[in-house]
């Protein structure tokens, strides 16, 4: 034990090796010294991929098809979360993003051809993420109000990330002059807004207080 403690003792920044209250404050000293030392400046400087954005107008096209990517999974799953559900306003509000969904994939298709590209999807990891925790939460909830209040807070959380994204992407289409794509974007991105408010009423109204 003794060593063990001089040995700390020598590479930690305090002195007096002999008292037993200093070597144990040397230990923890020691152990907020080594964290820092692993995330190097140099370290946490990322190397770009082959085939990395090479400017704004890449970055934008990349967003691009990672939300187109994202609008399909969902597509997928929103009629899951709606047999799932058992509250009716919530049924409906989720049948009937499922179609504001299904026109926003077509919406994306304009805005790339509008670019002049092919609608193309790569995969999204956050949107694969909110949605393996959405199917999480229904496998953890009994059907009902508790249920329903965990499909609306999934669903918020998709609405949310949406949100951000076509706030991004509207906005860099407005720098780059991309006026069709950014009247389209900022089309979805009302509506994705309007959602993310509905699903806030129903929480408020309806399922929070039912699911105590
Ligand atoms: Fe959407
Ligand atoms: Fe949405």
């Amino acid at each position: 034990m003794a060593t063990t403690k001089d040995k700390k003792g020598t590479t930690a920044k305090n002195k007096s090796a002999d008292s037993k209250k200093s070597s144990t404050k040397k230990a923890t000293t020691k152990k907020k010294d080594t964290a820092p030392k692993s995330k190097s400046a140099d370290s946490s400087k990322v190397t770009a991929k082959k085939g990395a954005a090479k400017d704004l107008q890449d970055l934008f096209e990349d967003g691009l098809k990672d939300i187109y990517w994202a609008e399909k999974a969902l597509k997928k799953e929103l009629p899951k979360m709606e047999k799932n559900a058992s509250s009716k306003e919530l049924k409906n509000a989720i049948a009937s993003h499922l179609k504001e969904t299904e026109e926003q994939i077509k919406r994306l298709e304009a805005v790339f051809k509008s670019l002049g590209k092919k609608a193309q999807a790569e995969k999204c990891d956050a949107m694969a993420g909110l949605l393996d925790e959405g199917k999480g939460i229904i496998e953890e909830t009994e059907i009902g109000a508790v249920r329903d209040a965990g499909i609306i807070a999934a669903a918020q959380k998709v609405e949310h990330y949406e949100i951000a994204t076509y706030g991004t992407l509207a906005a860099f289409a407005k720098v780059l002059g991309h006026k069709e794509a950014l009247k389209l974007l900022l089309e979805t991105l009302k509506e994705e807004k309007k959602c993310d408010k509905t699903l806030t009423g129903l929480a408020d109204t309806n399922l929070n207080s039912k699911a105590e």
